[in-house]
């Protein structure tokens, strides 16, 4: 198998289905968790081919994108297309379908190496800087106001009820964002995911500064409850 034509063949396909994506799992996040899944995978060492072919095809099926996230059959046509074995396809496929977050109160343990890298790198890249970016990204993409004070984060305790979000963005940080570094699975990760953690604390505390310089006149009434 010459893997380097397999994951030019991946590479062109996340190309074709993930550009001018709006809500920010555009090309350049598949190829941001590729490139953050082999380097943590060379520090586990684990097997780099197929983390980077996983990670390639990871969102090609997400619900974000209108995918079926259960079958993945746009990964499973190209695995089974390159000639892979119905076993590495269904290996590969179970890699994929562990990786997305459920929620904060749902169990999301994955059960192989590959699996937990793939799934430290996708969420690297939910945090810091650029993790801020795309989470206002994937709100203004869905018509979501930045910031409501009178709605609250919840605990989603299913992946349903977590899907079906409709808060105001910032909300996207108590209810994911902020609980990835202690989730990671890996050491490399967990020392990678400090600083982006650090970064969004601070963000955090520089947006209501903004905030309430910008509100605490008690003349400008809001009529939002
Ligand atoms: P996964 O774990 O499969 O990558 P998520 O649903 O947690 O999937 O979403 C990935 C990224 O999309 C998040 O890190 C965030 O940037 C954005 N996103 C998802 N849901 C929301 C939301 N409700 N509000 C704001 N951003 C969101
Ligand atoms: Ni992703």
């Amino acid at each position: 198998m010459d893997q380097q034509a397999i994951l030019k063949a991946a590479d062109e396909l996340a190309l074709k289905i993930h550009t001018r994506e709006g809500s920010g799992h555009d090309y350049w996040h598949v190829k941001r968790v590729e490139g953050l899944s082999a380097k943590i995978a060379l520090q586990e060492k684990a097997c780099t081919f197929t983390i980077r072919l996983a990670a390639c095809l990871h969102d090609l099926d997400d619900y974000k994108t209108g995918g079926d996230e259960e079958n993945l059959p746009q990964a499973k046509e190209f695995l089974e297309h390159q000639g892979f074995s119905e076993d590495k396809t269904q290996n590969i496929l179970d890699i994929i379908r562990s990786v997305s977050f459920r929620g904060a109160g749902v169990n999301d343990k994955t059960n192989s190496i590959e699996a937990a890298i793939l799934q430290d790198a996708d969420r690297l890249d939910a945090t810091g800087a650029i993790g801020v970016a795309r989470t206002f990204a994937f709100g203004g993409n869905k018509n979501r106001p930045i910031y409501d004070p009178a709605v609250k984060p919840v605990c989603h305790t299913s992946y349903g009820a977590y899907k079906n979000s409709t808060a105001p963005t910032i909300n996207h940080f108590y209810e994911k964002l902020l609980l990835l570094k202690d989730r990671m699975n890996t050491e490399t990760a967990r020392r990678m995911a400090e600083e982006r953690h650090r970064f969004m604390e601070d963000f955090l505390v520089q947006f209501y500064a903004e905030w309430q310089e910008a509100t605490e006149n008690k003349s400008i009434k809001s009529n939002s409850k």
